[in-house]
């Protein structure tokens, strides 16, 4: 087996020309891993595909679950007091609201960003793809609840004020955007971690859906280990900075509307490993499939 590279630091320097061949490099590889777009579905053929083969092979609960009533009372909004809470009920309410967010913030982007027949630049042609597969991913999320036999969950629009925010979020001019954007990214990679890091313990009387749990949850990883380096991609020095600086207040800002959180994770330390992210915790097989800036790779 290929022995795997070193990497450096997401928030490593970069030049202007290395950022326009990386754009033409990572536009290669995410047809290749993804397939076609089918605009129309909002999805992917490799990643429809993929969703067909989980659905064809379910994997049973040994026990139903505990208690579907307090998922159902705690899902979209909080109800009861998050400490009452039960873990598998705890970290399944707090991965729908994170979903739930990426939900919204896409339908956002998807309605603001041109289709692929009005895509000018291999960038535009990158947000289409990046899009869809982040629609593909809440299709997978929603694969995690009936893995939990939870069939009625259903995807509830935010706020009016959040959902404002979130349609205004891609007209941002693209110096202040592109920041913005990367942070979301690692801030899911750092979320998926954590969930994946809780999952044999939470679920350690379900190991047939834990793994389940842990084989859609990977699918998902693959595709944003790709988009932070893409989204990265945008940024030079300035961006760089103004992303460092802005990381510990976005992620608290976001986190402080998923009170779950606070009972699973451990805030400070998320942060403090986004500002030192350098894939080298990654497990290998995620690596293998997934893509990465030329410059986050030191010279052999
Ligand atoms: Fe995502
Ligand atoms: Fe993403």
């Amino acid at each position: 087996m290929t022995q795997l590279p070193k990497y450096l630091s997401i928030f490593s320097p970069s030049t202007a020309s290395e950022r326009k061949d990386n754009f033409d490099i990572y536009w290669n590889f995410t047809q290749e891993h993804s397939g076609e777009l089918l605009e129309q579905e909002q999805s992917l053929s490799k990643k429809k595909a993929k969703l067909d083969s989980f659905q064809s092979q379910p994997v049973q609960l040994r026990q139903p679950f505990q208690n579907p009533d307090a998922f159902y009372r705690n899902y979209v909004q909080l109800q009861d007091a998050a400490k009452t809470l039960d873990r598998k009920t705890l970290l399944l309410t707090c991965i729908y609201k994170f979903a739930r967010h990426e939900w919204v913030g896409i339908t956002g982007a998807w309605a603001a960003t041109p289709d692929m027949a009005n895509s000018r630049h291999v960038t535009d042609k990158i947000s289409r793809y990046h899009l869809a597969e982040e629609f593909s991913h809440i299709r997978l999320f929603h694969e995690m609840f009936l893995t939990f036999r939870l069939d009625q969950v259903e995807w509830v629009p935010l706020s009016f004020t959040l959902r404002k925010v979130y349609e205004l979020f891609p007209k941002l001019p693209e110096d202040l955007m592109s920041p913005f954007a990367f942070v979301t990214e690692l801030m899911g990679i750092m979320f998926y971690r954590r969930v994946d890091a809780l999952l044999d313990e939470v679920f350690a009387d379900e190991p047939e859906a834990a793994a389940r749990l842990r084989e859609l949850l990977n699918e998902i990883t693959i595709d944003e280990l790709a988009h932070i380096g893409q989204r990265r991609n945008y940024l030079g020095a300035m961006g760089l900075k103004l992303s460092q600086w802005m990381t510990p207040a976005l992620f608290r800002m976001f986190f402080h509307d998923i009170p779950e959180t606070a009972l699973l994770f451990d805030l400070e330390l998320m942060i403090q490993e986004a500002l030192v992210f350098d894939y080298s915790e990654i497990p290998a097989p995620l690596m293998r499939k997934t893509w990465i800036p030329s410059y986050c790779i030191a010279p052999a």
